[in-house]
C-alpha cells in the first residue's frame, strides 16, 4: 500500500531501537527485471497492492492493505500493468476479511483474504506453473532463494510503477538474524519471516508491493514447477537497505486461518478445502441484472453505483483494466425500480467504452461512452413494482373525514384506520379521487 501510515509508525520504532544509521543514498535501484509473460500467472494485480490467486475464487494479500481491494477491480495474472495482455483475467473481489489477530501497530498476522465476483476457470497458463500455500514452518531454509514481484516503485521513495511485472531473487534470512540489534533488533515475530541481501542490500520489494507474494520455486517429482507461497510482502526499513531485509507474513504460521476462511467463511473453492463449496443460493423470483461496462485508456477514473428506490447502494465497482470490457456478475433484484450510475472522475467519459445492464436477458439500459462525468439511468423490473397497499376505495370518506378542516374533530372523527395508517392523516381532497395519501 502507497505510504502506508502503518509501515511509517513501524520505521519510527526501528529508528528508536535499531544502532544502525539509514545510509543517505538510498536512491539506489532495488535490482528487479521485467518478468517474462506467463512466469507468474497466479499473481494478482491490485490498486496500490498486490495479492496471489490460491483458489479459483480466492486471493491472498495483506491485512495491512485495509479494503483497498472491496468492490476493485483486480488483474489476476497481470504481466502489463492496468492491461489483460498476456491473458490477464480482471475480476472483481466481493468480499474482504482480514486476520482478526492483525496488529496494526507490529503489523503481526498481516494477512487479508477476498472473495471474487467470478472463479478464474480457465488460467492462462503457457508454462504450466504450479502454485500452492507452504504450510511447513521448516520451510524456506537458509540458502534458498525466493522470488518476489510486483508492481511497486522500482527506486525507493519514488513513486512510480513500472509498465512490467518485475522480479526479483532474494536469499532467505533466519528471524534469529534478522532480529538482530543491528538490523531489527526484536520487532520479527514468529510470524514474520526476512529475506534480503543482509550485507549489500540492492534487492528487495518496496511500496506498493504489498500483498504480493514471495514463492520457493520447485519442481515436483514429474518436473512441474510448482512455487510455494512461503510469504506475503508487508512491511521494511526503506528498501533494499543492507541491514534490513524485506519483511514478509509467514504463512505456514497463517495457514490455519487462511484454510478455516477459505472454507468455512468464504466458501471458495479451494482444493485445500475438506469439502466442496455449497452452492450459491439461485435468485429465487428475483430478477437477474447483468452489468457490462467497457473501459477507456484510463479505466482507474471510472467506477459504478446501483441505487435501489430508496437511494440506498446495491453495489458498487471501481475499474483498474484498461480498455477491457467486463461482463459483471449477476445481481439478484427485487421487483421494483432503480438507478445507475456510473461516473469517471476526470468527467470526460469513457472514450470508446459503453455502459449496460440486462435483467433477465433483455436490455434495460445501454450507454455511450459520451458520459461527461456522470452516466444515469433509471429502470424498473419486469412488470414494474407492484404496488405495496391495494388501492383505497374511500367509501368511508362522508362517514369519517367530512370535517378534516377542524383538526380536533377530525382526529375524533376518524379514528378508523387503514392499513395501519390513521384516516385522520390521510388526505381528504384527494381521498375519493386517486386514493389515499398523506396529507401535503
Ligand atoms: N508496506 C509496503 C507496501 O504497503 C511494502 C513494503 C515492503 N518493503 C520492503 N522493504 N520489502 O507496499
Amino acid at each position: 500500500m502507497w505510504n502506508s501510515l502503518v509501515t511509517i509508525s513501524v520505521l519510527s520504532s526501528v529508528l528508536a531501537t535499531a544502532q544502525a544509521s539509514p545510509k543517505d543514498d538510498v536512491a539506489r535501484i532495488i535490482g528487479g527485471t521485467d518478468a517474462a509473460p506467463g512466469e507468474y500467472p497466479y499473481f494478482v494485480q491490485g490498486p496500490g497492492c498486490s495479492g496471489a490467486l490460491i483458489a479459483p475464487d480466492i486471493v491472498l494479500f495483506a491485512a495491512h492493505c485495509e479494503n483497498l481491494f472491496l468492490n476493485q477491480q483486480l488483474n489476476v495474472g497481470g504481466y502489463r500493468i492496468d492491461s489483460d495482455d498476456a491473458g490477464a483475467q480482471p475480476r472483481f473481489c466481493d468480499v474482504w476479511i482480514s486476520d482478526d489477530r492483525f496488529a496494526a501497530f507490529s503489523l503481526n498476522w498481516d494477512f487479508a483474504l477476498c472473495k471474487l465476483d467470478k472463479p478464474i476457470t480457465s488460467l492462462e497458463n503457457p508454462k504450466n506453473i504450479g502454485v500452492a500455500l507452504n504450510f511447513d514452518d521448516t520451510v524456506p531454509e537458509v540458502g534458498n532463494d525466493l522470488w518476489v514481484m510486483g508492481f511497486g516503485d522500482t527506486t525507493p521513495g519514488i513513486y512510480s510503477s513500472p509498465e512490467i511485472i518485475q522480479e526479483v531473487a532474494v536469499p532467505y534470512v533466519t528471524n534469529e538474524v534478522c532480529n538482530d540489534p543491528f538490523r531489527y533488533d526484536g520487532l520479527i515475530t514468529d510470524q514474520m519471516l526476512c529475506a534480503g541481501f543482509t550485507e549489500v542490500g540492492g534487492k528487495d520489494a518496496c511500496q506498493g508491493d504489498s500483498g504480493g507474494p514471495i514463492v520457493l520455486r520447485t519442481t515436483d517429482s514429474s518436473n512441474k514447477v510448482v512455487d510455494e507461497i512461503v510469504g506475503v510482502v508487508s512491511w521494511g526499513y526503506g528498501c533494499a537497505e543492507a541491514q534490513f531485509p524485506g519483511v514478509y507474513s509467514r504463512v505456514s504460521k497463517g495457514g490455519d486461518w487462511i484454510i478455516d476462511k477459505t472454507c468455512n467463511e468464504l466458501n471458495g473453492n479451494a482444493d485445500f478445502c475438506p469439502f466442496p463449496p455449497q452452492l450459491e443460493p439461485e435468485c429465487l423470483d428475483g430478477n437477474e441484472l447483468i452489468v457490462t461496462v467497457k473501459t477507456d485508456n484510463k479505466a482507474k477514473h471510472t467506477n459504478w453505483k446501483l441505487f435501489d428506490s430508496s437511494g440506498n447502494v446495491l453495489k458498487r465497482r471501481k475499474f483498474m483494466v484498461n480498455n477491457f470490457e467486463y461482463e459483471h456478475s449477476p445481481i439478484c433484484l427485487k421487483p421494483g425500480c432503480y438507478e445507475f450510475e456510473i461516473k469517471d472522475k476526470k468527467n470526460n467519459g469513457i472514450a470508446g467504452g459503453f455502459y449496460k445492464g440486462e435483467v433477465n436477458g433483455e436490455e434495460v439500459f445501454f450507454g455511450d461512452g459520451n458520459f461527461g462525468q456522470f452516466g444515469r439511468a433509471s429502470f424498473c423490473t419486469d412488470g414494474t413494482p407492484q404496488p405495496t397497499e391495494p388501492p383505497l376505495v374511500c367509501v368511508d370518506r362522508k362517514q369519517f373525514c367530512s370535517k378534516l378542516e377542524n383538526v380536533k374533530n377530525k382526529r375524533r372523527r376518524c379514528r378508523k384506520e387503514r392499513n395501519g395508517t390513521k384516516i385522520f392523516n390521510l388526505c381528504n381532497a384527494t381521498c375519493a379521487e386517486v386514493g389515499v395519501g398523506p396529507c401535503a
